[in-house]
């Protein structure tokens, strides 16, 4: 069921403190982030959307699909939780959708984590292959086909042959509605360069990367950091999903961004 006006995404507040807010990758959805909430919800208020149509969200607004509709629709969470400024955490397509909150309203952001994600948009053969499975996911009215393909590509090998993650990603796909993935894929079809972003970021910046990742080579992802003033960029060994393959380097990661220099834990 696609078109509703008032698509609300399901909103998931834990902890307290400064707030962090988690934007998940494409297929999955907030659960993406449990171990960094495991890990640092003791120090702060860790938000997480499920983005439409993922996890507990509901379908797609009508209109046209935009990464900037996401944004929009994180930005009037943030409002009805009267957090007025964050860090912001993005994975991938959560990536994008923070450059999108960048554009829109730079002054709610502390501090930038851009994981396994990339500025720039898409060239015609991935256009192409976007809008080719969003229209078979509607078509068959089921996510099924392209289970197994996704888990290929986000998992590195080791966590691919670990069935306590790869089974719990399988499960997120899952949950994702034909008409969420549908309108994803368009969305992230569509979105500009963010190229033109990266020198202006001025705030506290990580960039992460995965050794294995076939989605974002670590290449792209090191070049991004080189534009970021200041950012500090880390490699891990995983595929495309560090925060769940590598949970423990990846929240290292995160909390030296998020704690200030000599801050007590
Ligand atoms: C994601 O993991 O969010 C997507 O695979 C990113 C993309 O398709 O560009």
């Amino acid at each position: 069921m696609a078109g509703r006006s008032d698509s609300v995404p399901a909103v998931h507040d834990t902890g307290r403190g400064d707030a962090v807010l988690f934007l998940h990758a494409y297929t999955l959805d907030a659960s993406q982030w449990d171990h960094q909430v495991a890990a640092l919800s003791g120090d702060f208020r860790c938000v997480r959307v499920d983005l439409w149509g993922c996890g507990g969200s509901p379908p797609p607004p009508a209109g046209a699909p935009s990464l900037a509709g996401y944004a929009t629709s994180v930005l009037a969470v943030l409002d009805a939780l009267e957090i007025d400024r964050c860090s912001v955490v993005g994975l991938s397509m959560g990536g994008y959708v923070a450059f999108e909150l960048w554009r829109l309203a730079p002054q709610r952001i502390r501090a930038l984590a851009l994981c396994s994600t990339r500025p720039s948009a898409d060239d015609d053969v991935r256009r192409d292959d976007r809008l080719a499975v969003a229209a078979r996911v509607e078509r068959e009215h089921s996510v099924e086909s392209i289970v197994e393909p996704m888990l290929d590509r986000l998992l590195g090998p080791a966590a691919r042959n670990e069935v306590h993650i790869a089974d719990p990603v399988r499960g997120r796909i899952r949950r994702c509605t034909p008409d969420g993935i549908a309108f994803a894929q368009r969305a992230m079809a569509v979105r500009r360069d963010s190229g033109d972003l990266l020198e202006r970021i001025d705030v506290p910046a990580l960039v992460i990367a995965g050794k294995h990742d076939i989605i974002t080579p670590v290449a792209e992802v090191h070049a991004m950091s080189g534009s970021i003033s200041g950012a500090r960029f880390v490699e891990l060994d995983c595929g495309h999903l560090g925060n769940l393959e590598q949970p423990h380097a990846f929240n290292e990661a995160l909390s030296d961004l998020l704690m200030p220099a000599g801050a007590v834990r």
